[in-house]
């Protein structure tokens, strides 16, 4: 069993950083990489806005959140990653990007290292065998809120070593965290069964079929679901929510997935949710 004292995460966006959260909580040394100064200070904020939420509701000492903070070294050189056991890339979702920094990542890391991506989408397989060590490749894949939600879903390719996706278990359980195992197919599981109704809401929202605020409350007074699907595509982004409703599309040729074209719309016009102030709600 591999240990795990010292982990990398490439990319300090809404994911990555919320990861680097999560390892940094558990007490764990975090090396964190992104592509420029500006990146790694947004990624920064990022982390202390977070630290500091928890602080103010008190679930986190003031003392707690600065060693927490005081674990994180922030870089903008993957060489600097070579004292990691285990590296997750969270860099965005382009098949061209993601290979190269798992290229580099396994010229800079010794040969046991795990190498995880996060990718909500795209093939873990085609990222592995763009590595020298496609059997020490997985998917290990976060949900956002990732310091909130429990699940992590470690994917496993035809070329897998077994010893890899176990340690890669017991370092997701170590975590708090709630593994699955899944073969590599688009969407695994969650997104798989999710992104067809948070497509079917924007459709309807499309039909004016009600407004955003009655779809929303439908499925949260309903159904019990913690925030309605027009709210939860803002939190995960309408750019990324039409990424991955594309991929599926693309491989199974499900209409259930085939992208409603308001997300394309939106994306396109700027109103990417959450992250950039405006969705289908606005965001102060
Ligand atoms: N970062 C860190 N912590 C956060 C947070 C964030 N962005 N947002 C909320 N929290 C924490 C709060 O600090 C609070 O923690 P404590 O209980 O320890 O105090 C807790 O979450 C609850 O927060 P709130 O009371 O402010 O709000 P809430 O009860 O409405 O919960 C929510 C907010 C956790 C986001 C909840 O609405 C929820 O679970 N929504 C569903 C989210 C979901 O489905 N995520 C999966 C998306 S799919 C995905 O991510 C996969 C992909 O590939 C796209």
């Amino acid at each position: 069993m591999r240990e795990f004292r010292t982990v990398g995460v490439v990319g300090l966006g809404t994911m990555g950083a919320g990861i680097v959260e999560v390892f940094a909580r558990n007490g764990l040394r975090v090396l964190a990489a992104e592509v420029d100064a500006e990146a790694v200070e947004r990624g920064r904020v990022h982390l202390e806005t977070s630290t500091a939420r928890a602080v103010g509701r008190g679930k986190l000492t003031q003392e707690a959140a600065d060693e927490l903070i005081g674990r994180i070294t922030t870089t903008t050189s993957l060489a600097d990653l070579a004292e990691a056991d285990l590296v997750v890339e969270a860099v965005p979702e382009h098949l061209d990007l993601k290979a190269q920094v798992l290229g580099e990542l396994d010229r800079v890391c010794r040969p046991d290292v795990i190498l995880a991506s996060n990718t909500s989408s795209l093939s873990v397989t085609e990222l592995a065998v763009r590595t020298g060590r496609p059997g020490k490749v997985v998917g290990m894949h976060f949900f956002n809120p990732a310091p909130v939600q429990k699940l992590v879903e470690l994917v496993r390719t035809v070329v897998t070593e077994p010893d890899v996706i176990e340690d890669a278990r017991a370092f997701a359980a170590s975590l708090d965290k709630v593994p699955v195992v899944i073969g590599d197919r688009a969407g695994f599981i969650a997104n798989a069964l999710l992104f067809g109704y948070l497509n079917h809401a924007a459709r309807m929202y499309e039909a004016r079929y009600a407004t955003r605020e009655d779809l929303d409350a439908a499925m949260r007074y309903g159904c019990g679901y913690p925030m309605g699907p027009l709210a939860l595509l803002d939190l995960i982004g309408l750019d990324t929510s039409y990424e991955i409703l594309d991929t599926m599309y693309r491989q199974s040729r499900n209409p259930l997935h085939a992208p409603a074209p308001i997300l394309k719309q939106m994306t396109t016009a700027g109103l990417l949710g959450r992250k950039s102030g405006r969705g289908f709600y606005t965001y102060a």
